[in-house]
């Protein structure tokens, strides 16, 4: 028997088979795809998907269409797919938000960001600046590792063609999913995801002095790759600074991106102070006893009330794991009931959430090297621009957790200091509303520009500073 997963929602389910066997018939039986529009004949493209592992060659219908196609594509045996979805609900959310200035050339065109684990689109009529469509899917590069530093060494080895191709195949899923081309395109993301969109080598980001050997700021095949700050400090971090406009106030500013590696920019002066620490993946529901992505049924929000633990899970559906806000939910209310001492040790052993969802002393210390390494990292850049907390007007949080997390209770779990907790904007997506900037109006991409030459990078790794208030930070504060 073979095992075909199916990604979907940043969840996977395995589906074992009899290979070789129609992709359709296998997503049929996984009850995970509905639209066939044009009968399953290759002609309309809504069945866009990646896919990897072993896998039929392409024919002739996939070909024109530039992508697989769920209902042409044959499974010979273990293998990967990944299904984009509609984000309809950020569509109601984002239309109109981003003003329409002179646009790029071009009849429609697309907004991309690259994320280590979501890649999301936007596709726009230029002529208007209406939102069009948007979708959003699993990175299928996950499937080969589930960090920077994993794809990094895999493409290294020989594999760079590979995750090259399953990139620009999942935007291509996702423009058809999106209502079809587009004639010119913004597409951001960290350093490394630009690099291996590319296909350009990243050993350089790999081995000292870990400097890129480019920051793009480039047009690639119609598109505009707009600049990195650092190798670690992506183009995914200048468009979330100018969808900010933090760059464009006098006011001293913070913007922190959490995600696998967390992205700071302190803004004083006329200078981006800006860095990157690897916080590691807890914070997105990975490496957690009982972790989970914000899928339906995952446990987003934990309280105390009457001395007991309560929850509540997405969709309110019956429990299935635990997702990064309601992670730091639980670890804050552990610290309240006292079942949690500020080093970290649990009281009394495992805490059942609800049936099958536990957290345990590994996930306790997963959280506080975590926050430990974003607290440090705001501690040191405080220090190099000779801030004081109190003189930060704005913190802005971007991200996908950034908007789901309680900030009172990162506040309390010490992810970052209390006082920020009422100068918090949470601006979700920054980066993705950056590039779509970007492209309906060609003014911030002189903006964006402007942010690269203010910047100075921050470094953190052999830094004294840093290691010290990282054993600090360690720690839970006291209440
Ligand atoms: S359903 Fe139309 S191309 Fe596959």
């Amino acid at each position: 028997m073979a095992v075909l997963q199916i990604w979907k929602d940043g969840h996977c389910t395995p589906l074992s088979f009899e290979a070789p066997a129609p992709l359709w018939e296998l997503l049929e039986r996984a009850g995970a795809y509905a639209r066939r529009p044009c009968g399953g004949r290759g002609l309309c493209g809504k069945c866009a998907v990646t896919v990897t592992g072993a896998v039929s060659r392409r024919n002739a219908a996939e070909t024109a269409a530039g992508t697989r196609l769920a209902c042409q594509a044959e499974i010979l045996g273990d293998a990967q797919v990944f299904l984009p979805a509609p984000a309809q609900e950020q569509i109601q959310t984002d239309t109109g938000k981003i003003p329409l200035g002179r646009p790029m050339e071009g009849r429609i065109g697309a907004a991309v960001d690259i994320g280590t684990t979501t890649v999301v689109l936007r596709r726009y009529d230029l002529t208007t600046g209406q939102l069009l469509g948007q979708a959003a899917m699993v990175d299928p590069q996950i499937a080969t590792a589930a960090d920077v530093m994993g794809r990094i060494d895999v493409a290294v080895h020989g594999k760079l063609d590979a995750l090259s191709a399953q990139i620009r195949e999942a935007v291509t899923a996702l423009l058809l999913q999106a209502g079809g081309p587009a004639d010119t395109a913004v597409i951001t993301g960290n350093t490394t995801m630009l690099y291996l969109l590319t296909g350009r080598d990243p050993s350089p980001l790999a081995k000292a002095p870990f400097e890129a050997d480019t920051l793009f700021d480039t047009l690639w095949e119609g598109a505009y790759l707009p600049p990195c700050l650092h190798a670690f400090v992506g183009a995914d971090i200048t468009c979330a600074v100018l969808d900010s406009g933090m760059c464009e106030r006098a006011e001293t500013a913070l913007l922190c991106d959490l995600g696998t590696n967390g992205e700071l920019a302190l803004w004083k002066d006329g200078t981006l102070f800006v860095t990157s620490t690897a916080a590691g993946p807890a914070f997105e529901g990975a490496g957690i006893s009982c972790g989970c992505s914000s899928i339906a049924g995952a446990i987003d929000r934990v309280w105390v009330e009457d001395g007991a633990l309560r929850i509540h899970t997405i969709g309110e559906q019956p429990p299935v794991g635990l997702c990064g806000s309601g992670l730091i939910d639980a670890v804050a209310a552990l610290l309240q009931t006292e079942r949690l001492d500020e080093t970290g040790a649990l009281e009394d052993g495992d805490v059942v959430l609800a049936p099958g969802v536990c957290l345990q002393q590994k996930d306790i210390r997963a959280v506080q090297l975590a926050k430990a390494a974003i607290a440090a990292g705001i501690a040191v850049l405080l220090e190099t621009s000779h801030t004081d907390c109190a003189e930060i007007g704005t913190f802005y949080l971007a991200g996908g957790f950034g908007s789901r997390m309680d900030a009172s209770n990162g506040a309390r779990i010490g992810l970052f200091p209390g006082e920020l907790t009422d100068k918090i904007c949470v601006l979700g997506n920054g980066a993705l509303a950056g590039a779509a900037r970007m492209l309906l109006d060609r003014e911030s991409v002189s903006s964006a520009r402007d942010i690269a030459s203010r910047s100075r990078h921050v470094t953190l790794s052999g830094s004294r500073s840093f290691q010290e208030h990282y054993m600090e930070q360690l720690l839970f504060p006291e209440p």
